[in-house]
């Protein structure tokens, strides 16, 4: 009786103490298990004389329930600690400053081709859309650059496979928009503007072989005379709208397209207040050639007009001041970031 005394006290003891449930499942089958201390005393009972044995077997079920009930409360006990640490642990702090999520912006190239679009649209002048992958009937023979002209060589063209090319310029948008007017699709004076992608076989600090140009076409109403005076009235004037500034300064080179004559290209001083200006040419323009509107079907003594092709990174270079054209390409978010 004494030795199941002392085995209960210690056996509870050893229970309220346990520091883990392992450590308590350890302890219960230390005592209750199969082989247990007081599993054993109960199968002891045998060897007992059987007036003894109700009275005895009462006292070790009694013995045996206390540790049990000892051992169920300890694990309660034991479990709500460890869902507190847990929940402790695991807390979230909603007054903590989230981490936000940044807001995307739209891309300078493209912010540069909509304020563009913008200021053409405001004269009155319509969106045309082509192919980005062309025929060389419309990229070069249409716009009078046959085979083996020496001017194909200038365009660095990327060919497919197949024999298409990829457009060299917005330019066959010119040429797509005169056959319409030769079908009887639309009418004079005609006036439209073609933003787009164009590629070229071609790269530095001013040139990528992906980049954006917007052409831009007008062709009068019979016996309007169109005249470049026209042409250059317009771009001045587009050209100043564009950097905000009156003092801009431009220049109209003489220079060479086989779609136009005459022909000029624009240059606008870049890095100004250093000494002599470096120029950077930013489109070309020029009276729509004859033969342009023969290869679309239309009669040159009847048709006048002029054309432009713009370069939109270069628009967007010198109005952001970034020194290199590629950094549009990169895809740098802190660059890209500046612009929002
Ligand atoms: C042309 O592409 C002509 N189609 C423009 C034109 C249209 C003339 C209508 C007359 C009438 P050019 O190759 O010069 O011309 O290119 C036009 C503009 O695109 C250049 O002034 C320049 O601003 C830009 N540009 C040319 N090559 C690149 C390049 N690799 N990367 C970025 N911009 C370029
Ligand atoms: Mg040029």
């Amino acid at each position: 009786m004494e030795n199941l005394c002392a085995l209960t006290q210690a056996a509870l003891a050893a229970v309220n103490t346990a520091a883990s449930l392992a450590d308590l499942d350890k302890i219960r089958v230390h005592y209750l298990g199969k082989k247990g201390e007081i599993s054993l005393l109960a199968q002891g009972l045998r060897q007992l004389p059987a007036a003894e044995r109700p009275a005895r077997g009462a006292e070790i079920n009694s013995a045996r329930g206390q540790v049990l009930e000892a051992v169920e409360q300890r694990r309660q006990c034991l479990e709500q600690e460890a869902l507190s640490a847990r929940l402790a642990a695991e807390s979230v702090d909603v007054t903590l400053p989230g981490r936000g999520q940044g807001l995307g912006s739209v891309h300078p190239v493209t912010r540069t081709m909509e304020r563009i679009t913008d200021y053409f649209s405001s004269m009155g002048f319509g969106v045309a859309c082509g192919p980005e992958v062309e025929d060389e009937f419309h990229n070069f023979e249409a716009l009078n650059i046959p085979a083996h002209h020496p001017a194909r060589a200038m365009h660095d063209t990327f060919y497919t496979e197949t024999g298409a090319v990829l457009r060299t310029h917005t330019s066959p948008v010119q040429v797509r928009a005169l056959r319409q007017l030769a079908a009887g699709k639309g009418r004079l004076p005609l006036a439209v503007i073609c933003p787009g992608k164009v590629y070229r076989c071609d790269s530095d600090q001013t040139h990528s072989p992906m980049f954006h140009q917007v052409e831009g076409l007008y062709v009068g109403e019979a016996g309007e005379r169109t005249s470049f005076a026209d042409l250059k009235s317009l771009l001045s004037r587009f050209l100043r709208a564009f950097f905000e500034r009156d003092d801009l300064q431009l220049r109209f080179r003489p220079s060479y397209f086989p779609f136009t004559e005459p022909s000029a290209e624009v240059d606008i001083a870049w890095g100004e207040g250093t000494g002599e200006p470096r120029w950077l040419e930013v489109l070309g323009c020029g009276m729509v050639h004859p033969a342009v509107f023969r290869h679309a079907g239309l009669d040159p003594a009847q048709f006048q007009g002029f054309a432009f092709g713009l370069g939109v990174e270069r628009f967007a270079m010198l109005r952001y001041g970034v020194q290199d054209l590629r950094q549009f390409f990169d895809n740098s978010i802190p660059f890209l970031e500046q612009f929002h």
